[in-house]
């Protein structure tokens, strides 16, 4: 059977994006490597034909696929929307249904953009580092949460950080995993300083290692030291295994090193099928960005290297995997850009769609 892929383009510029993902999709297509692709709705655009930010009937879909391939949700005309039907409950629901414990976040610099990182070239020449922040609980799910009156005649808002044995256990062993394919190397952040589930975090992380994984380096930071380390030297780092808040602010940080959230994907696993893969979504790190939705100033590139994570890591397709990173890297190295990758010293910019048809045309050569 072909692979099989499930789109969901969502909001914004979600669907734009994924219009340049269908092209390449459509090349591999045509050299004999044809997917199985079905299209579904999610976030706002689900909420707007169904009144629910994900259907019952997506998500199973979504369960019964290879991988699941998403754009972006979310937009300013739903923020008058109850919680948890905004589109980004959408995206919280499918990742907690499909169980998806580990986000894998590559910051990997593209020589060809090496000055346009915030950072200096000699910085982040040759950066490739792996952020693995778990996705499934932490303080963006514990309970108890709410807003509720306190006792002073004003409000008291809380959320809980609370994460178990297995919930880090087994996160770490994605950490780990990774580290033995890569640099062999894992650092390992949270707040055991001033957190309880920080000192749990460290202890369990260092419980997989001497148990399982003993071959792997690891070492231990605290997250604040952490978030400057990465700007200071991001190359020290090989994967980076933190929780979901901190996780969600090192790759957004991480993200700057390597120039624009237009360039960043994502993969996020949960534990295996019954093809021995694991369940898996991919999809760009940035959102819907509504601010330039609409007018083809989006770069598709996050969202394609997304589908390259998805050839290598659900499809076992590695070889097209680099060669579709590869593709991106000449583009990038014949001077095309984006919007978001342009400098000061200006230029004119190439379109969403111009960008995927340089991409195709580069593949093709
Ligand atoms: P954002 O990532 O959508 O945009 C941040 C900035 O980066 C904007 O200036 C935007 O124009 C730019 N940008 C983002 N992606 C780009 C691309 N591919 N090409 C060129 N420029 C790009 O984050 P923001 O503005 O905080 O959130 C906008 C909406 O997206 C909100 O509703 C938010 O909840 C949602 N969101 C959804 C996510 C998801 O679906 N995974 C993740 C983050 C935010
Ligand atoms: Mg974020």
């Amino acid at each position: 059977a072909n692979p099989s892929l499930l789109i969901l383009p969502g909001d914004g510029i979600g669907p734009e994006v994924m219009a340049e993902v269908r092209k390449v999709i459509d090349w591999f297509g045509t050299q004999g490597r044809p997917f199985t692709v079905e299209e579904g709705l999610i976030g706002g655009a689900s909420y707007d034909a169904f009144g629910t930010p994900l259907s019952d009937e997506t998500l199973a879909r979504a369960q019964a696929v290879d991988a699941v391939l998403l754009g972006a949700v979310g937009g300013p005309q739903y923020a008058g929307v109850d919680y948890a039907l905004r589109p980004e409950a959408g995206l919280l629901r499918i990742r907690k249904e499909m169980d998806l414990f580990a986000n894998l976040r590559p910051a990997q610099c593209f020589e060809a953009l090496a000055d346009f990182s915030s950072l200096k070239r000699e910085v982040v020449s040759g950066l490739d580092i792996m952020i693995v922040r778990e996705l499934t609980s932490g303080i963006y799910f514990g309970e108890p949460r709410g807003i509720h009156p306190d006792n002073a005649g004003g409000r008291v808002g809380i959320n809980t950080q609370r994460y178990t044995t297995d919930e880090i256990r087994r996160v770490a062993r994605s950490a780990f995993e990774m580290a033995r394919r890569r640099g062999n190397r894992v650092c390992s952040m949270e707040k055991a300083n001033v957190m309880e589930s920080g000192i749990l975090w460290r202890e369990e992380v260092q419980w997989v290692h001497d148990n399982e994984y003993p071959d792997v380096e690891l070492s231990h930071m605290y997250a604040d030291n952490g978030a400057m380390q990465l700007v200071r030297n991001p190359r020290q780092f090989d994967v980076i295994v933190t929780d979901n808040l901190f996780g969600d602010l090192l790759s957004d940080a991480a993200a700057m090193l390597t120039g624009s959230l237009g360039m960043l994907p994502s993969a996020s696993l949960g534990a295996p099928m019954a093809n021995g893969r694991p369940k898996a979504l991919y999809e760009p790190v940035h959102g819907s960005a509504p601010d330039i939705a609409g007018q083809g100033k989006a770069n598709p590139i996050a969202t394609i290297l997304s589908l390259a994570m998805a050839l290598r890591y659900s499809f076992d397709m590695g070889e097209e995997a680099t060669r579709l990173e590869r593709a991106v890297e000449q583009v990038l190295a014949d001077g095309h850009r984006t919007a978001d990758l342009m400098g000061p010293e200006g230029g004119t910019p190439l379109s969403t769609s111009a960008m995927g048809d340089a991409i195709v045309a580069a593949l093709a050569r």
